[in-house]
């Protein structure tokens, strides 16, 4: 009896120490994270929430046309829980294709109006995190060297004194060239950009598969010019490249960054809690330490000194709904590949 009892007792206490040691496992959870920006955003992003919550993150960095088409390609079987970053379009594409679950976060009332109008433009599937502006960079030594003017128009970018010196990204699996596309089509009408864009082809040295890759390429000197968004040339200016940034003469267009939680996600509530915690001034400020110059979707943080001005840019009326949208975007995209891509040099 008094065994029995002691032998209860045991059993007991080892139980308990079994439950409460997997008690806290199971409270703090998991997060399956896709980030489409630079990895030196996406890895402190991952390691400060998982500092603040205990909710482990397991994270993987994409472009945003790839990230896409991963989330479409596993939607009968969603490993991702949420997607964050990325140029807004083809988190539009993914709302309005029921990739994602609309969620209406209490932070929203802290966010800039454009942030807001993302979010309500896909009936609250997606939020604008940050924004920033296209254009591109010139390695000033190359330019000197090569004695030609300082590029300052997307006109410059088909001249013949730059080929073979221009690189940008695939619009299929980058988001920044597909917002180069879009824009293009805005600002010039859509017969004349797709010229420019066969124009440009000549140019090209590599098509990269991420959008800011063309940034790190024109500080190396590795080509002459990189078209990317302006922020991701600050970088290399401010790691001390040979690099001029420039806003097209012409005007230029926008990306509003965002954020999705996936449809059918496995840990929904992690994924609100990022959400929740991704909107928040302490964790849009860890941008700028990472280097990362966007202009903050939350109103209380003051974007980086080194953030281009986006009031200074001359921008135009990018039509999200439009370009965002599944047709479009599959249209545009599919006559890219066979009208510019394919062509010989
Ligand atoms: O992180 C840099 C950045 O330019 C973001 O501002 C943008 O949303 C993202 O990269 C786009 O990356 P990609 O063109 O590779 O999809």
């Amino acid at each position: 009896m008094q065994t029995q009892s002691w032998l209860r007792a045991g059993l007991f206490a080892a139980l308990a120490t079994a439950s409460f040691g997997a008690a806290p496992a199971q409270a703090q959870g998991s997060l399956v994270l896709y980030c489409s920006v630079q990895e030196e955003w996406c890895r402190p992003m991952a390691q400060a929430f998982e500092k603040e919550t205990g909710i482990k993150v397991s994270m993987t960095r994409k472009s945003s046309g790839e990230t896409y088409a991963q989330i479409k390609a596993e939607s009968s079987n969603p490993r991702g829980d949420i997607w964050w970053g990325g140029t807004g379009d083809p988190h539009l594409q993914a709302a309005e294709e029921g990739l994602s679950e609309a969620y209406e976060s209490p932070r929203n009332a802290d966010l800039h109006d454009w942030a807001v109008k993302q979010w309500k433009q896909s009936k609250g599937r997606t939020v604008g995190v940050y924004a920033g502006a296209l254009g591109f960079g010139f390695n000033t030594k190359q330019v000197a060297s090569r004695k030609i003017d300082e590029p300052k128009c997307w006109a410059d970018l088909i001249k013949a004194n730059l080929k073979d010196e221009v690189q940008v990204a695939d619009p299929n699996s980058s988001g920044t060239s597909y917002t180069m596309l879009a824009t293009l089509v805005q600002l010039m009408g859509e017969d004349k950009a797709f010229d420019y864009l066969k124009a440009l082809h000549k140019n090209i040295n590599q098509y990269t598969k991420s959008g800011a890759a063309p940034a790190k390429a024109t500080s190396l000197g590795e080509t002459t010019v990189g078209i990317t968004f302006m922020h991701d040339m600050v970088t290399m200016v401010v790691d001390g490249g040979p690099v001029k940034v420039v806003a097209p003469c012409e005007g230029t267009g926008y990306e509003i960054g965002s954020m999705s939680m996936i449809k059918g996600a496995r840990n929904p509530d992690s994924a609100k809690k990022f959400y929740d915690w991704a909107l928040t001034p302490a964790a849009q400020s860890l941008a700028a330490q990472a280097k990362s110059y966007q202009v903050p979707s939350n109103k209380s943080v003051v974007p980086p000194p080194q953030a281009p001005k986006l009031e200074e840019v001359k921008l135009i009326d990018y039509d999200f709904a439009k370009y965002g949208s599944s047709a479009e975007r599959t249209r545009l995209l599919s006559k890219w590949d066979r009208e510019v891509k394919v062509l010989p040099k």
